[in-house]
């Protein structure tokens, strides 16, 4: 689905998290928000999401209005940093939760159960469905925080520093998970991030972010192709 951000700002008091910023995000793409603490990321990827409404400006999917859909109509799958899992059920009832919660187009058992099973094989943990969040390592949390957003067949992927708490190692691995998922699925992927080689790594299309403007956009190479000590005054001014 392609995303547009069309002069999209917000305040909160007198902080104007978001400036109107405008975007456009082809299908399919992986794009990562790249910029310092405060500089509107979470504010933008959750106006996305349709958990924050902009004061100005307009969401467009597939080129409709998307502003005032609520959350269920945008059909975004959501990952944290913090893991939200919920910690009282076992992996397989995580991710089967949100097809449970259709209500009237909830479907059957065993589709569920089909489902499941096919979202536990596609992040590699085919065989820990039975056990609690507590059982499990950040990592493998967070793998199975991916399988409980794609569960809803989500029509994009918003996430925010999903691999922020998590080691080197593991980040790296988890990395190429979300690289292998996204080039499985085709969704189009937004993630926040404050680290500059995860972005520059993993995306498409990085979104630079400074006090609340989007100061560059392009692709990794084109990026990097800028003189370090711009970008980095771009991180010191904000
Ligand atoms: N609910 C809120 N109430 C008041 N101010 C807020 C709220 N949410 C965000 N802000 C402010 O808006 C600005 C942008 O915040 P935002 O959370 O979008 O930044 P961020 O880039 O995600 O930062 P971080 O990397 O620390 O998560 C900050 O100045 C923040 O304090
Ligand atoms: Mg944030």
């Amino acid at each position: 689905m392609q995303i547009d951000i069309d002069e999209i700002s917000k305040l909160f008091g007198a902080t104007a998290a978001l400036h109107p910023v405008s975007l456009a995000l082809p299908s399919g793409a992986l794009v990562a928000l790249l910029g310092p603490s405060g500089s509107g990321k979470t504010t933008l990827l959750r106006i996305l999401g349709g958990l924050e409404f902009p004061d100005t400006g307009r969401v467009l999917f597939d080129g409709q209005d998307a502003t005032g859909l609520t959350v269920q109509e945008r059909r975004a799958g959501f990952v944290f940093q913090s893991y939200a899992l919920f910690r009282h059920m076992t992996v397989f009832e995580n991710i089967a939760y949100g097809l449970r919660a259709r209500g009237r187009q909830r479907p059957a058992e065993a589709e569920i159960t089909r489902r499941v099973t096919r979202l536990l094989e596609l992040i590699q943990l085919p065989d820990i469905g039975k056990r609690y969040p507590t059982q499990l390592s950040g990592g493998q949390r967070q793998r199975v925080a991916l399988a409980r957003a794609l569960a809803i067949e989500p029509r994009m992927l918003l996430l925010d520093e999903p691999f922020g708490a998590l080691d080197a190692k593991v980040r790296k691995e988890l990395r190429q998970g979300l690289r292998d998922i996204h080039d499985t699925t085709g969704l189009t992927t937004v993630f926040v991030t404050h680290d500059q080689d995860e972005a520059m790594e993993l995306a498409d299309l990085v979104v630079v972010m400074s006090m609340g403007r989007i100061e560059q956009i392009g692709r990794p190479q084109d990026i990097r192709a800028r003189p370090a000590s711009d970008f980095v005054r771009s991180f010191i001014s904000a």
